[in-house]
């Protein structure tokens, strides 16, 4: 007999993805390089994607899906972008590494000032790399070593930033990470997100020893959870009125919710930010910058030491100005069209499935929550059912449509999802929500 409330699609195992997690896993922990990759939230054999085009990602087994991940968020203009291969292809064929000074280093600081606040940047390779060197640059400015952060807030794999961190560590339900010593932790006060109340608090017993905040812009990193209105804007104030500094990590945010990033919508008076994802287009770039007077104090202009053999590398350089280049306010518009379209129509499948659930949003990125209540910080956020993510998620897989494997990420499009993508994603989701509403039950 046809259960109607199966979807029909791809089937559940993936031979030859799962013959080369097999050979991965005997030789790389885990068989992957990043932890969120694995699957283990939602189960089942991970994706091996073989080529990714415009909207679309390949799979090994020859199966094609939307992608909702867009490599969590580098890629604004989907897969291959011709402009952006084409600049690529065009910077390997000059020499792929000098360590010297290179002028696509100068293009892409100079567009990296144009859309922000930041009076000078540095660049780096990962966002990993740009937390750490503003924390370490706050650190030698201030000479002061509490650092505060949010839970749920997610900045990168750094020692003093792993505790409470969101994401893959939430996925994994690591509260921390055997390995961070207690000192690397014992100067980060982690606080609960949106509580301004806290903050407040916190500066009171430790004001005189805090060198930074550091807080996601908008946090994508427990799921979508915007700041509400005036919070970022109180972080700045409460920093600075005890000579703190407020470290805005817009790794993820960055050229993605607007031209310039969470501060085109909500502009605050932070003293550092960090970027990374969107600016490589695809390739492995970050950068940190603010106030000339705290840059000036990294090396060799200053004492803060921070340096990089492939940093500013000239492929990655020419992918992330290719694809700046590109990111006008037409964009970003469609972006955010495309963005409360499939939201839109995530909620009505879900609702006519009868799943409680929430969309939250920051600017283009989103996620659903599966809970019946609103979130605003990670206690919220972990109150969803997993459970019920984990079958829309696989019967949206089953269907052609990749979301991120985990409840506790956002969700990114990219400007090449058209009519296509869009319908094919429509046609998905009432199966995916009845999936869900099974689950639930
Ligand atoms: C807000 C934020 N900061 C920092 C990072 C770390 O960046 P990377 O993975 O490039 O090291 C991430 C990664 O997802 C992030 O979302």
């Amino acid at each position: 007999m046809i259960d109607f409330n199966e979807p029909v699609g791809y089937p559940a195992d993936a031979p030859a993805s799962q013959e080369l997690f097999d050979r991965a896993a005997a030789i790389v922990p885990g068989g992957v390089n990043s932890p969120v990759r694995a699957f283990r939230a939602v189960g089942g054999t991970p994706r091996f994607m073989v080529r990714g085009e415009g909207p679309w990602l390949f799979d090994a087994d020859g199966r094609r899906y939307v992608d909702l991940v867009c490599s969590w968020g580098p890629l604004l203009l989907g897969h291959a972008h011709p402009e952006v291969v084409g600049a690529i292809q065009a910077a390997a064929a000059r020499g792929t590494s000098f360590g010297t000074p290179t002028p696509g280093e100068v293009d892409l600081a100079e567009e990296l000032i144009s859309r922000t606040a930041a009076e000078q940047v540095r660049l780096v390779n990962s966002g990993t790399e740009a937390t750490m060197s503003a924390i370490r640059l706050a650190r030698g400015f201030t000479g002061r070593s509490k650092i505060v952060k949010f839970a749920g807030c997610y900045h990168g794999h750094v020692d003093a930033l792993l505790a409470a961190a969101g994401s893959g560590v939430a996925t994994l339900a690591l509260p921390d990470s055997p390995g961070v010593t207690g000192a690397g932790a014992s100067e980060t006060i982690v606080l609960k997100y949106n509580d301004l109340d806290a903050v407040a608090q916190a500066f009171e017993t430790h004001g005189e020893d805090i060198a930074a905040i550091i807080t996601e812009a908008a946090a994508g990193n427990m799921g979508v959870v915007a700041p509400l209105p005036g919070y970022n804007a109180g972080l700045a104030e409460i920093a600075h009125r005890h000579g703190a500094l407020l470290i805005m990590d817009e790794v993820m945010t960055g050229f993605r919710v607007s031209r310039s990033g969470w501060q085109g919508l909500d502009p605050v008076d932070a003293d550092l930010w960090t970027f990374g994802k969107v600016m490589g287009g695809g390739l492995p770039a970050a950068a940190f910058g603010g106030r000339a007077d705290v840059m000036s104090k990294l090396a060799p202009a200053g004492p803060v030491y921070q340096a990089g053999t492939l940093s500013g590398n000239p492929l990655a350089c020419a992918a992330g100005l290719a694809t700046l280049r590109l990111a006008d306010d037409a964009l970003y518009t469609k972006l955010d069209a495309t963005a409360a379209a499939i939201g839109q129509l995530a909620t009505k499948a879900l609702a006519e499935a009868g799943v409680p659930h929430r969309l939250a949003t920051a600017g283009s990125m989103f996620s659903i929550f599966f809970a019946d209540a609103e979130v605003h910080d990670y206690d919220d956020a972990r109150r969803q059912n997993t459970a019920a993510f984990r079958a829309f998620f696989h019967s949206m897989l089953s269907q052609g449509v990749y979301l991120p494997p985990s409840a506790f990420e956002s969700w990114f499009v990219s400007g090449a999802i058209g009519d296509e993508a869009l319908e094919h994603i429509a046609a998905a989701l009432p199966g995916a929500a009845r999936a869900a509403a099974a689950a639930e039950s």
